[in-house]
């Protein structure tokens, strides 16, 4: 760890902090122990020889970076991205911005190959890049999963992995193009990115993922930032063989408070354009997200009542990006003071 030095967005800090990076060849107690730890101090940890093919990862990424190179007039044509499709700089329902434009997808087979109309002049060779891709990384996310229920000594392990399986599951998939800022870009009136000062620009603003679990994949361009509950945001050094993964949301809830849902932002800073790859694993609508019963006990109570994807979908949705959403949804509204 070093000092902490000024962070040119606003007055925040930043700290070097060497997240916790997680071997997956040794899959074992030792490995569920390790994630479980990573799981309840940063909610955010790197998983190195993870199994995925490298053909699959390069062969999404080179249908992402086709996509995103095209002009602006044919990429629109992708969306709007409200619920799915192409978004530019808007993310969400309610206003927030950022220097990015993204391609947002509901996993489903069938929900890939419609959107691929629109998105390649290949529609059959983006939908099967996306789909090997997505199997792949689902196939991860479940394994991570179980290995974290094993380390809680959960008796059921697939208790978290069953929803993002689930026929039903609302899982979603984005790819996120960070354009580098502005010198030698197109600075003509017609390009969507234009007025940016030199330097670090919000990208994809602070939030935490709502659902169970996040498996991302970046470029070998750096950006992405993880929050510690002091506030210090410390940066994830880019590793294109890697995976990164973070607790959403639904996994804090259904931990009951153990696992953290990070806070996390993504900050263009580069010369480079930076291209990240998203898979949130989600269960199905009307899934009802509650904790395991090994995880709640006399000491430790129920932190969160009952709900469903559906109820927690709604209120996210109805808020901003940055917007804290899960304690809303407390078991016991007053303690929330004295905490
Ligand atoms: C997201 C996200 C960060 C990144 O899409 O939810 O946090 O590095 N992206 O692109
Ligand atoms: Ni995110």
């Amino acid at each position: 760890m070093v000092v902490a030095s000024p962070n040119p967005i606003g007055s925040e800090k930043l700290r070097a902090v060497e997240v916790p990076i997680i071997d997956l060849s040794a899959r074992g107690p030792k490995v569920a122990e390790l994630i479980v730890k990573a799981s309840q101090e940063y909610g955010f940890f790197k998983v190195i020889n993870h199994g995925v093919a490298e053909d699959l990862i390069r062969k999404m990424e080179e249908e992402s970076f086709n996509f995103f190179g095209k002009p602006a007039s044919e990429k629109k044509k992708a969306g709007p991205a409200q619920p799915f499709g192409y978004g530019c700089k808007n993310i969400g329902f309610n206003g927030d911005m950022g220097e990015v434009e993204y391609l947002l997808f509901n996993t489903n087979p069938h929900c890939i190959s419609q959107r691929s109309e629109t998105i390649s002049n290949d529609p059959t060779k983006f939908s099967s890049a996306m789909s090997g891709y997505i199997q792949a990384v689902t196939h991860l996310a479940c394994e991570v999963l179980d290995l974290m229920a094993e380390g809680l000594w959960v008796h059921d392990t697939s208790v978290f992995s069953s929803l993002i399986t689930h026929l039903d599951s609302d899982s979603v998939f984005r790819l996120n193009h960070y354009p580098p800022p502005l010198k030698d870009r197109d600075t003509s009136p017609s390009s969507s990115f234009q007025i940016h000062h030199q330097g670090n620009n919000i990208g994809f603003g602070e939030h935490s993922d709502p659902q169970i679990l996040t498996i991302l994949r970046s470029n070998d361009v750096g950006g992405l930032q993880i929050c510690l509950g002091d506030g210090v945001w410390v940066p994830v050094p880019p590793d294109p063989t890697s995976f990164c993964v973070n607790v959403g949301d639904l996994l804090q809830a259904m931990t009951n408070g153990r696992f953290v849902s990070v806070r996390h932002r993504a900050l263009t800073n580069s010369d480079k354009p930076r291209m990240s790859m998203a898979y949130f694993g989600a269960p199905p609508l009307h899934a009802l997200i509650t904790s395991p019963p090994e995880m709640v006990t006399p000491e430790r109570p129920s932190l969160y009542r009952p709900f469903t994807w559906a109820e927690y979908k709604e209120i996210t949705y109805s808020l901003r990006l940055g917007d804290s959403r899960l304690n809303l949804f407390k078991a016991c509204p007053d303690k929330e003071a004295q905490e």
